[in-house]
């Protein structure tokens, strides 16, 4: 009961402080990514203090879901896209399943030019455009710290999600943190492939290529036995999607991440060059969930394979759901942006609904 309390308390608190952030450093001109560097900052300071252990939240006992080997306390993982660890940190102390490491690339990469995310109105509630462009201090800096003795500490799924910008590239990024991983004592390690890319320049990803996209896998698992997830996006066709699952039911201990952003055009959101460095980038939030809803019913009624939902899930509703409607784990981004509270607050209805 005083958890539910505390849950509340901070969820409204967060709000207010996150509005007051945006409105005062990110609102002229126009650029979110300042309100994110400025919390970033004021976190990693909160984060290094006793004051952290305010935001601990425990995950009930009877909330646990497996996928394969590994273990996920809550159903509830973060999605990859972010890598800073204190923020990794406070969202696993709240009460997270598991996290997905930001994409690595092969090289690093500023991304595109800001600015290149932006809050929206879509569909009357609220959600995230970017085009971010995978910035990444590439895979060299990645094998050096992703076992960062933190995030190990939580003891929970961790996955490394990898990209590139030919298959080339994604199995040197595999080889080379596939190197690492294979010598860790840390064992609840998992792959994650993004395979869809709203924002690159020539719009070609993997997810075009299924001859790559089945060389690329056969390759990953006569190297290693570590679940393999493919996230595809949202704006995959059926036949693509039926493709993908065929290839990871061959290659065997996969599953299907549905999915990544939705492509959608700045202006359609009323932003301009001044406010949005490119014509379009990748829709998140709420937007999304009947997309991602509506994926999981069609992979769940014909495939056997393990799903991660993905797209738009903000609340218990949509977690009880997506879990109903077949998903065995949800991934959620910008919801935990917005308010990383509900995530105890979801736990503990999942638990009262059990
Ligand atoms: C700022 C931002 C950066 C993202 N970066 C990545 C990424 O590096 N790799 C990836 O697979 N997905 C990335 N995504 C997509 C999210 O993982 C997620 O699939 C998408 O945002 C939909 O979930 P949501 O509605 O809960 O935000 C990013 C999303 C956002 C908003």
């Amino acid at each position: 009961m005083l958890s539910k309390i505390r849950a509340k308390i901070l969820s409204l608190k967060f709000k207010i402080i996150r509005r007051s952030v945006i409105s005062i450093v990110a609102s002229w001109p126009k650029d979110l990514e300042r309100a994110i560097i400025l919390g970033d900052s004021l976190n990693h300071i909160l984060m290094s203090t006793p004051f952290k252990y305010f935001f601990k939240f425990k995950i009930p006992k009877n909330i646990h879901t497996e996928l394969y080997d590994l273990i996920f306390p809550s159903p509830i993982i973060a999605a990859s896209f972010k890598d800073d660890i204190s923020s990794l940190v406070q969202w696993q102390l709240v009460g997270l399943g598991g996290i997905t490491y930001k994409t690595v690339l092969k090289t690093p990469s500023d991304g595109n030019n800001r600015p290149r995310i932006q809050e929206i109105k879509y569909d009357g509630g609220y959600g995230l455009i970017n085009s971010l462009g995978l910035p990444t201090k590439g895979v060299e800096y990645f094998v050096n710290n992703f076992e960062n003795s933190k995030l190990l500490s939580f003891n929970r799924p961790i996955g490394i999600s990898i990209g590139g910008n030919s298959i080339g590239e994604y199995l040197d990024v595999f080889n080379q943190v596939n190197s690492k991983v294979s010598q860790s004592i840390f064992d609840q390690f998992f792959y994650e492939l993004n395979i869809s890319c709203p924002n690159t320049d020539d719009g070609k990803c993997l997810s075009d290529d299924m001859k790559g996209l089945k060389t690329l896998l056969t390759k990953m698992r006569s190297s290693c036995s570590n679940v393999i997830v493919v996230k595809v996006s949202p704006d995959s066709s059926e036949q693509n999607m039926f493709e993908i699952c065929d290839t990871l039911d061959t290659v065997g201990k996969c599953a299907i991440n549905l999915g990544n952003t939705k492509y959608i055009t700045a202006t359609s959101v009323g932003l301009n060059k001044k406010t949005f460095s490119r014509d379009g980038g990748g829709l998140s939030g709420k937007g999304l969930f009947n997309i991602t809803l509506k994926n999981v019913e069609l992979i769940a009624s014909n495939f056997d394979i393990p799903i991660i939902a993905t797209g738009g899930i903000s609340n218990y509703e949509n977690v009880s759901l997506a879990l109903k409607k077949g998903a065995t784990l949800v991934g959620m981004a910008s919801q935990l942006v917005i308010d990383p509270f509900q995530i105890p607050q979801i736990n503990s209805k999942l638990s009262d609904e059990k």
